[in-house]
């Protein structure tokens, strides 16, 4: 029997180490136990030098899953991990199996982690505590996560903040940038009761942010449970806010009739007004219903917060009739998952709602569908969104961000930016999955993820709002 006791600091370090020595020398799952510092020892726990490890090689998701997972406080986790990581050897691809009922475990409990970091990005509030004639600034923060995301999650703010001095402090951890150096300490913390001048400033923001008319309690709740409110000094205004909700938007109907922009005005002036099909599969505003073999509609709830639009469904998506579930949707699912965006919260849909090809022997080949095509499909886009009344819009990629803005600037310059829609509703642009996998990997990627993770941001801060 072996038993291995994992540090609270560099967890995923330590498991990974052991389970490599163990693993490579085929130790059974059933003859090892793992506990964390600071756990009850069993009777015979003791723990025991391990074999010196040998080669080994684990799937390429592996250690992506495996750290998110360490991370977990749920008993189990290291031995659920261990268990799979041994299956792996002879089951190579065991972790693109998603019926495996160990596989979707580990999911789940990587799952949780994702959300509890996006919760930490979220509601983390940093106090100016600069003292006088210092030459950085310097801020402190109290914050209580779920499970033991504090290494994982300091890589972010480390970007975000790198520069100024910081401190967060949680109950088991002390997390420090200090003069652009990282460390963490463990130890018994207490809540730190923190209060300045800039709460004042948020209170001030928050309320003026506040917008009324888009208010909605049940996606409000389910971002910012109330217990991450003791932290924030905006929270007691909430309640007030929400009580008001209904009279200030009687007040700003009465006092401020909107109308869209003249640009937005006259593109859609050029959207038809004929009587049009109910049903899209009996569209006939181009040509391209022809060929396709049916029209993709959006997919996902009808009053999300936040709707993706790509360009159009390619040939997998043809077939099934729903959007993004070929490889550029399966790649968007993954960088999504790491940016801690779920898709299955958005409405996802297409600007063009055909597929567009040229046959090439059996093959379909993908055609990227013109203005005319694309102008004549907003119209579907359009009720969409309509309906739907997100409070952000993603634009993946050039087709999309010209369907949804009108504007059709050259794409790169603009990702990452904040574009009105014809609507008038907050359009984020980025680049299309699609770029990841035709070339230029890494760069792509980091694009689309950085600008996942900026709405998932501002998905948070509106459901403060
Ligand atoms: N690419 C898109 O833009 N949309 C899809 O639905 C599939 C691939």
């Amino acid at each position: 029997m072996y038993s291995v006791t994992l540090p609270r600091l560099g967890t995923y370090a330590a498991w990974r180490d052991a389970a490599r020595a163990l693993c490579s020398n085929g130790v059974p799952a059933d003859a090892v136990t793992w506990r964390m510092e600071g756990e009850a020892q069993g009777l015979f726990d003791a723990d025991t030098p391990l074999p010196p490890a040998g080669e080994m090689t684990v799937p390429a998701t592996f250690p992506q899953l495996a750290k998110l997972v360490c991370a977990n406080r749920t008993a189990g986790v290291h031995d659920l991990l261990y268990r799979v990581l041994l299956r792996c050897r002879d089951t190579p691809r065991l972790l693109s199996n998603r019926a495996d009922p160990q596989v979707q475990q580990l999911e789940v409990w990587a799952k949780n982690i994702r959300r509890d970091m996006h919760k930490m990005k979220a509601f983390v509030r940093f106090r100016d505590v600069t003292p006088q004639g210092a030459n950085r600034r310097q801020f402190i923060s109290w914050f209580e996560p779920d499970h033991r995301i504090e290494e994982l999650i300091a890589s972010f703010f480390n970007r975000r903040f790198g520069d100024m001095d910081w401190v967060i402090v949680t109950p088991e951890m002390t997390t420090r940038f200090e003069g652009g150096t990282l460390s963490h300490e463990v130890g018994t913390n207490s809540r730190l009761d923190l209060s300045d001048e800039t709460e004042e400033l948020w209170r001030t923001y928050y309320a003026n942010i506040f917008n009324p008319a888009r208010l909605k309690i049940k996606a409000m709740q389910s971002e910012m449970p109330k217990k991450y409110w003791k932290n924030l000094p905006e929270a007691d205004l909430i309640p007030g806010l929400i009580a008001g909700a209904q009279a200030r938007v009687e007040q700003m109907q009465r006092e401020a009739p909107t109308l869209p922009s003249p640009q937005a005005q006259r593109i859609l002036n050029r959207l038809p007004e004929r009587a049009e099909p109910d049903d899209i599969q009996g569209c006939t505003r181009c040509p391209l219903a022809k060929t396709a073999t049916q029209a993709v509609l959006g997919a996902g709830p009808t009053d999300a917060r936040l709707m993706i639009v790509g360009e159009q469904p390619g040939d997998t998506e043809d077939l099934s009739g729903r959007p993004f579930e070929g490889p550029a949707g399966q790649m968007f699912d993954r960088v999504a998952a790491d940016a801690g965006l779920d898709r299955n919260t958005a409405y996802v849909t297409n600007a063009v709602k055909h597929f567009k090809f040229t046959p090439r022997g059996k093959r379909r080949i993908h055609q990227s569908p013109n203005k005319t095509e694309v102008d004549a499909c907003r119209f579907w886009l359009s009720r969409e969104i309509t309906q739907v009344q997100p409070v952000l819009i993603i634009a993946l990629g050039a087709t999309a961000a010209r369907a949804l803005t009108g504007n059709d600037a050259p794409l790169m310059p603009r990702c990452g930016q904040i574009e009105q829609s014809l609507e008038g509703l907050p359009v984020l642009i980025t680049v299309h999955p699609s770029a990841i996998l035709r070339g230029d990997t890494e760069a792509m990627r980091g694009r689309l993820r950085r600008d996942l993770e900026a709405a998932s941001d501002m998905l948070a801060q509106a459901a403060r709002t």
